[in-house]
């Protein structure tokens, strides 16, 4: 009886994992592993790298912002602790280089006034068929929660950006407008390769090549999808030690409270 039940759970267990593992190996067979980076967010004490950060807001304001929004993100966010920690004067001036639909005012009528720490990032197109048709048809995702929507999301878009091939392999026609890039689901991507050497100019001495501007790109839209990361790993953390010392202590109070019985 009993080992029929084992047998039998073993059976589950292994339908299971055949259930769980089938399609993820269907889908690396399709490309090549995403490429794998030492991300410094990652692990039990992981952290953004605040320079990071702070280079890739820049890479995504002055190259991806042409055509991928960030929804829900305010500019204030960026001053944020955790986050790029921008000062609030730099957020300013951040907030004030783009310009803003704002009103109806008292006559009734919208107007454009300069952004403020308080505006979300201010989108490229004002509606997804302005977004189609600007991207011959091809609609450029929201990139506020990319990271998370994506399945290894940071390696992923790594391997995305730095990926592109400029000859297809082969036999392999591309579509109308396509680019060839074996990371992305069919290999084909209606995005041109957005980054090129020197693309942003950094000013810290960090040297603008793909990788390093794909690298810092990544980290800023991994703290975009997931700004309370270091806030939750130093809870994390403290917890885990807190109930280190409640175990002890109650070790050593069940110790006492027993040691006066005399076996
Ligand atoms: C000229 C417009 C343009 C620029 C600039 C651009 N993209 Fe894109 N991007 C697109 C379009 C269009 C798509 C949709 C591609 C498709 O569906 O084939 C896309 C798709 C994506 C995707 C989704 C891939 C997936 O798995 O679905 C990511 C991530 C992305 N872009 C990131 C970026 C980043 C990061 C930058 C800046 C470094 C950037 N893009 C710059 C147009 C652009």
């Amino acid at each position: 009886m009993f080992r029929s039940k084992i047998a039998v759970t073993a059976l589950a267990l292994a339908a299971l994992a055949a259930i769980n593992l089938t399609p993820v190996a269907a889908v690396e067979a399709e490309g090549p592993a995403n490429k794998k980076l030492d991300w410094s967010f990652e692990g039990i004490f992981g952290t953004y790298d605040r320079g990071s950060l702070q280079r890739g807001y820049r890479v995504y304001k002055e190259v991806c912002a042409s055509c991928h929004s960030m929804n829900l993100l305010s500019y204030r966010n960026l001053s944020q602790p955790g986050g790029p920690e921008f000062t609030l004067e730099q957020v300013k001036a951040l907030a004030a280089e783009f310009d803003v639909q704002d009103g109806p005012n008292d006559e009734g009528e919208m107007f454009e006034r300069a952004g403020l720490p308080s505006d979300r990032f201010v989108s490229p197109f004002p509606n997804e068929e302005a977004a189609r048709a600007s991207n011959g048809g091809a609609l450029p995702p929201d990139l506020s929660l990319i990271v998370k929507a994506r399945k290894d999301g940071p390696n992923y878009l790594y391997s995305l950006l730095t990926g592109y091939e400029e000859n297809p392999p082969a036999g392999v026609e591309l579509g109308e407008g396509m680019n060839y890039n074996p990371y992305f689901t069919g290999h084909q991507i209606a995005m041109a390769p957005p980054l090129s050497e020197e693309a942003v100019e950094y000013t810290d001495g960090t040297k603008p090549s793909v990788e390093n501007l794909s690298k810092d790109v990544v980290m800023f839209l991994a703290w975009a999808a997931e700004p309370k990361l270091e806030e939750r790993k130093s809870l994390g953390f403290k917890v885990l030690i807190y109930l280190i010392i409640l175990a002890g202590l109650m070790y050593a109070a069940n110790k006492k409270l027993w040691s006066r019985i005399k076996h």
